[in-house]
């Protein structure tokens, strides 16, 4: 067996949850000094959803993952474990597993959050398949969720226009024949750290009047050396993750990557030597969601009918750490 690789967990329920407020390029051209048509071109960008201030990472999380056990059709009582894949906890603590496990009344679950940026999801599914593949768990709720909205600066058009809000969830099951995950390629390089980061309100520079006078709880990215990355790890961490599951390009029947930018997308399309009908993209209605981006984009796919059972699906990402992760499952 190649090493990284395991057996025997699928999907068996995917939704996803985005708030109601939209906010379209005409919208931010009114707050910042930005263009539709730098945004459309730059990013593939069109409108994105943001959550109204009484709606933390946890209550999307919770109606992604109710639409995600009812498809599963797994009651929460059933539930062993609970992920929830964030960078944007609703709290430092609890865990936002914590605030979810009390809205599904999940009575029988364990659950933590994890944080490894916009791979999130990736990560989560990794984790999740390592409890389910020794026999510890039967089911474990995976959830990827986001409040970008809530940790950016508003007047900085470097950043705003980007990010987005919403979750994606998945019910992760032991699956007897030879469907679900076949291979998880994860990595990160910490050397990239200063490229994005939200500088302050942890351990290293506590929240004071000067840190939230000078912005420093919102996200501070280079996006020109995030991007350079991004072109690379993308299409290396899912030639890896096919390589680990015996696989090359040439076997996959969808890709679906992170969304974070269409040019980036194009780009690891093009490097993998992809047609663009195998590549999975729906970022002009989202933006950037970072840790549900890629559960939102995959309950997307199957709604429209392009995970027929026993294609070879890959997801990728990459994200602030640095972070990348890809996976390789036969659907
Ligand atoms: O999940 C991971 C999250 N991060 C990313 O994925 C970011 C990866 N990076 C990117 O996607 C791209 O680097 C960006 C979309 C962020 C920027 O695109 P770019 O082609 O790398 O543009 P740039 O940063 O080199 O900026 C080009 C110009 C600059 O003006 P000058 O200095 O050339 O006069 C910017 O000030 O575009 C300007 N600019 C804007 N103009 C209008 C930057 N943001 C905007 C804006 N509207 N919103």
């Amino acid at each position: 067996m190649h090493k990284g690789k395991i057996r025997g967990v699928r999907i068996t329920g995917l939704g996803k949850h985005l708030p109601e407020r939209k906010l379209t390029n005409a919208d931010l051209e009114k707050m910042v000094n930005t263009r539709d048509e730098w945004i459309v071109t730059r990013t593939g960008m069109k409108e994105r959803y943001i959550a109204g201030p009484d709606e933390p990472t946890s209550s999307l999380s919770l109606q992604a993952a109710r639409k995600a056990l009812a498809r599963a059709g797994v009651e929460p009582e059933q539930i062993d474990l609970i992920i929830v894949a964030t960078v944007t906890p609703d709290m430092f603590f609890p865990s936002t597993a914590c605030l979810v496990q009390a809205g599904l009344g999940a009575k029988n679950a364990a659950g933590f959050d994890l944080e490894a940026a916009c791979p999130n999801f990736v990560y989560a599914c990794a984790v999740g398949s390592q409890f389910i593949a020794t026999g510890m768990y039967d089911c474990v709720l995976v959830i990827g969720a986001d409040t970008l909205s809530k940790i950016i600066n508003w007047e900085d058009r470097n950043t705003c226009v980007l990010f987005g809000d919403g979750a994606g969830a998945a019910v992760l099951q032991p699956c007897p024949d030879d469907r679900g995950f076949l291979s998880f390629s994860l990595g990160i390089d910490g050397s990239g750290g200063e490229f994005l980061k939200i500088p302050a309100g942890g351990s290293r520079c506590p929240a004071s009047h000067e840190s939230v006078e000078r912005r420093l709880h919102t996200i501070h990215m280079n996006g020109p050396e995030v991007y350079k990355f991004a072109v690379r790890s993308m299409p290396d961490a899912a030639i890896d993750s096919l390589a680990r599951a015996g696989m090359k390009t040439e076997d996959v029947d969808l890709l679906v990557p992170h969304q974070a930018n269409l040019r980036i997308i194009e780009a690891a399309r093009k490097r993998l030597g992809l047609p663009p009908e195998k590549v999975f993209v729906n970022i002009e209605k989202y933006g950037n969601i970072s840790g549900a981006s890629i559960p939102v984009a995959l309950t997307e796919a199957e709604e429209q009918g392009l995970l027929k059972e026993g294609s070879i699906v890959v997801l990728t990402a990459f994200g602030a750490g640095y972070t990348w992760g890809a996976c390789t499952l036969r659907w």
